[in-house]
């Protein structure tokens, strides 16, 4: 993979994919920005190396039609507050009147194009598609790691059509800290995998298992493997479907001799909400009716003995319901952990970040990954498209 930094830019259209794909609320206000702020040594560069810029992106899930809510009209203005310069929305990301935009650009401009799922030729990878957005520029740099498990057309198919194309520093230091964890971690190496759901984990936790010393499965999930190994879990949630393969899973972790942590005990509520009644009890003693929504305090120590000699930690998914308080005490708790723990914690996906920013635990977490989707595909094992394009002559 190419790096920026090897490419002279000085005179030459940069399109650079980014993902500004930010939260925003009602009153179209960015609530996180940390995706735009993490793309901002990729354009600092650019324009300090005189290069023109021309900066696209999706938002949301506007399916090909224009939606307002998904234009990237507040990501402009508030590129323009942080960068401290002029950043040019265009009206669209291909077309007519964008091209006579971006004529006009002179060196060190910035220009940042309209949504491109304004057009569903984005999502299908269209060809024609790719080669107008192709037409814009000289370089192509991708610094959007949070979409690259997406072979789009901006992602894929213009990389395809633009001889000279490297990775931005985003790109590069999400891959990086990714290696460093997974593929030459210093030892023992030790997976969180929480969340909802096991089908929607099954392939990273396969796959993971070929690499990880320790495994520490939370979260809904662990109703599953728990209930596979013959656990009364109550009115847990379950994927019942997934009973088999969980009960394989445990089997092939002790074949290979990685040690699998389960909680052994949880907070349980009579009802799924945020003013249920509830209770501690051990894994053993889950009332019939009530559902695990959070993991414990034994299970906390437990995990925290686990992290203790850890020298690298990758954790993806929460330990519980931690949107509401009721449930979040083993979610903050592993956050603490983690970000206490002597190694180097990388954290991806959407909910794991929110819980270290909930946790405020977030500058001692060694890095904490833009990616939701992309992150589980690396863990899947899987090569993301928008890094193979990079490569393509
Ligand atoms: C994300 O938020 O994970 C990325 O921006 C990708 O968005 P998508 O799931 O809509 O493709």
């Amino acid at each position: 993979m190419k790096h920026i930094q090897d490419i002279h830019l000085q005179a030459k259209r940069v399109l650079l994919r980014a993902d500004f794909n930010v939260p925003m609320d009602e009153r179209g206000q960015i609530t996180d920005d940390i995706r735009i702020r993490m793309v901002l040594p990729t354009i600092r560069h650019i324009v300090e190396g005189k290069g023109r810029l021309i900066i696209c992106s999706h938002m949301g899930r506007p399916k090909g039609q224009r939606v307002e809510a998904f234009s990237l009209a507040p990501v402009a203005r508030h590129l323009e507050l942080l960068l401290d310069r002029q950043v040019t929305l265009a009206t669209d990301c291909v077309g007519g009147e964008v091209e006579a935009v971006v004529e006009k650009m002179t060196d060190g401009d910035i220009v940042l194009l309209e949504n491109l799922r304004f057009h569903k030729e984005e999502t299908d990878n269209d060809p024609a598609f790719s080669e107008q957005l192709a037409r814009f520029a000289d370089v192509y740099v991708n610094d959007a790691f949070a979409c690259s498990h997406r072979a789009h057309a901006s992602v894929v198919g213009v990389a395809g059509r633009i001889g000279e194309k490297a990775a931005g520093f985003l790109l590069q230091r999400e891959m990086d800290y990714f290696h460093k964890s997974m593929d030459e971690p210093v030892r023992p190496l030790v997976a969180i995998i929480g969340g909802a759901k096991v089908s929607s984990k099954l392939g990273a936790l396969e796959n993971m298992l070929g690499k990880v010393d320790r495994m520490i499965i939370g979260g809904a999930m662990a109703n599953t493997f728990l209930k596979s190994m013959g656990v009364d879990v109550g009115a847990s949630k379950v994927e019942d479907d997934l009973l088999d393969s969980a009960r394989k899973f445990v089997d092939a972790a002790d074949a290979k001799g990685v040690k699998l942590y389960l909680p052994v005990d949880f907070v349980v509520a009579d009802r799924f909400a945020a003013d249920a009644v509830t209770k501690n009890v051990t894994f053993r003693d889950i009332p019939s009716g009530w559902m695990a929504l959070d993991i414990g305090p034994a299970s906390t120590i437990l995990f925290r003995e686990v992290l203790d000699d850890a020298k690298t930690i990758i954790w993806n998914g929460p330990m519980g319901a931690f949107e509401m308080d009721a449930f979040a005490r083993g979610t903050m708790a592993m956050c603490q952990n983690v970000a206490a723990a002597h190694a180097l914690s990388i954290v991806g996906g959407g909910d794991s970040n929110a819980a270290v920013k909930k946790s405020g635990e977030e500058r001692n977490i060694s890095y904490m990954s833009t990616g939701g989707g992309a992150f589980l595909e690396l863990m899947e094992g899987k090569t993301l498209p928008g890094v193979a394009a990079l490569d393509q002559i």
